[in-house]
C-alpha cells in the first residue's frame, strides 16, 4: 500500500498585506486589542467577525472597524467558554482563515484570600474560550489557517495576588505548544502573544488608571517609558497570521518589559 505523502504548510506571502480578501474571527473583538486587530485587519482589507458577549459595545465596534475601511465587517454576539455558541459564530462566518482570541477575565485575588469557586468562572472562561475556539477553529480553517491566543508576561515573570490568572494564562501558553504539534498534520498553525501592559479598557480598569495624563504617568517607569498601544500589540496578531512559518510560538510584545 502506496502511503499518500503530506502535503507541506502551503507558502504564501508573509507580509499583512497578503491577508487582504481572508476572513479573520476576532473572539474578543469589540475591546482592546481585539478591536484594534479587527481596524488593522480591515485597512488591509480582510474579511473581519468581530465577536464578544455585550451586544451594543459589538456593534459600536463593527461601525468602528467599518470606519477604519472595512466594507465587510460582522458583529455576531456569542460567549467564547461555550464551544456551541462559537460553532454558530462560525457557521454564519462563512469561510474562516484565522482566529484570533483575546476574550478572557483577569481572576484577581491571592491565594489564601481566594476559594477557588472566586476564581474558577475567570480560569474556566479564559482557558476553555481558548479550547473551544480551536476545537472549532479545527474542524473549519484550510491549511496555512491560524489560531492566536492571548497570554500576558505574568505567565513568566508572576507577581504577587494574581496565582489563578496567572496559572491561567500559563495554561494558554501549555495549550499553544500542545496544538500546534497536535494541529500541524492538518497544516493549521497555533501561537500565542504574551502582552505586556497595553494601554485598553482592560488596563485601565485593572489599575484603576483614569484619563490618558493617569495612563502615561503609569508608563513612565517601564523600560521604555509608557505602556503599549492596542494598535501595537493587534500587529503582532497580523504578523502571526499572515506568516505560514511561525507555529508554537508565545511571541513578547511587552516593550522590552520582560527584561526589566
Ligand atoms: N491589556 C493588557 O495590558 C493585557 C496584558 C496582558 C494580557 N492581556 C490579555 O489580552 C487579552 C485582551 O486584552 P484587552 O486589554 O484587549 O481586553 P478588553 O479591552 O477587556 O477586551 C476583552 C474583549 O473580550 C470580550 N470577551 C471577554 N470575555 C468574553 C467571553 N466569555 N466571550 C466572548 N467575548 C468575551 C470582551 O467583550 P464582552 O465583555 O462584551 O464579551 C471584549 O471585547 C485579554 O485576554 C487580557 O487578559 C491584556
Amino acid at each position: 500500500m502506496s502511503m499518500t505523502a503530506l502535503a507541506p504548510m502551503p507558502v504564501s506571502s508573509p507580509l499583512p498585506s497578503a491577508l487582504a480578501g481572508r476572513t479573520a474571527v476576532i473572539v474578543g473583538g469589540s475591546s482592546g486589542i481585539g478591536l484594534a486587530a479587527g481596524r488593522l485587519l480591515a485597512s488591509v482589507g480582510a474579511r473581519v467577525v468581530l465577536v464578544a458577549r455585550e451586544a451594543a459595545r459589538l456593534e459600536s465596534a463593527v461601525a468602528g472597524v467599518r470606519a477604519a475601511g472595512g466594507a465587510q465587517v460582522l458583529g455576531l454576539s456569542a460567549d467564547s467558554a461555550r464551544e456551541e455558541a462559537l460553532e454558530q459564530v462560525f457557521e454564519q462566518a462563512g469561510s474562516v482563515d484565522h482566529v484570533l482570541v483575546t476574550a478572557g477575565a483577569f481572576a484577581m485575588g491571592a491565594l489564601l484570600d481566594t476559594p477557588r469557586e472566586q476564581v474558577q468562572e475567570a480560569v474556566d472562561s479564559r482557558l476553555w474560550s481558548a479550547y473551544a475556539a480551536a476545537r472549532v477553529a479545527a474542524r473549519h480553517l484550510p491549511a496555512g489557517g491560524s489560531i492566536t491566543f492571548s497570554s500576558g508576561l505574568y505567565a513568566v515573570r508572576p507577581v504577587p495576588g494574581v496565582p489563578a490568572a496567572i496559572a491561567s494564562v500559563a495554561a494558554v501558553e501549555g495549550l499553544t505548544r500542545a496544538l500546534a504539534v497536535e494541529l500541524a498534520p492538518r497544516r493549521l498553525r497555533v501561537n500565542a502573544l504574551r502582552y505586556g501592559i497595553v494601554d485598553t479598557p482592560m488596563s485601565r480598569g485593572a489599575f484603576g488608571l483614569d484619563g490618558d495624563e493617569a495612563v502615561a504617568e503609569a508608563g513612565r517607569s517601564s523600560l521604555i517609558g509608557r505602556f503599549g498601544t492596542a494598535d501595537e500589540a493587534a500587529a503582532a496578531a497580523l504578523f502571526l497570521m499572515a506568516n505560514n512559518f511561525m507555529t508554537g510560538a508565545v511571541l513578547d510584545v511587552d516593550g522590552g518589559a520582560g527584561l526589566a
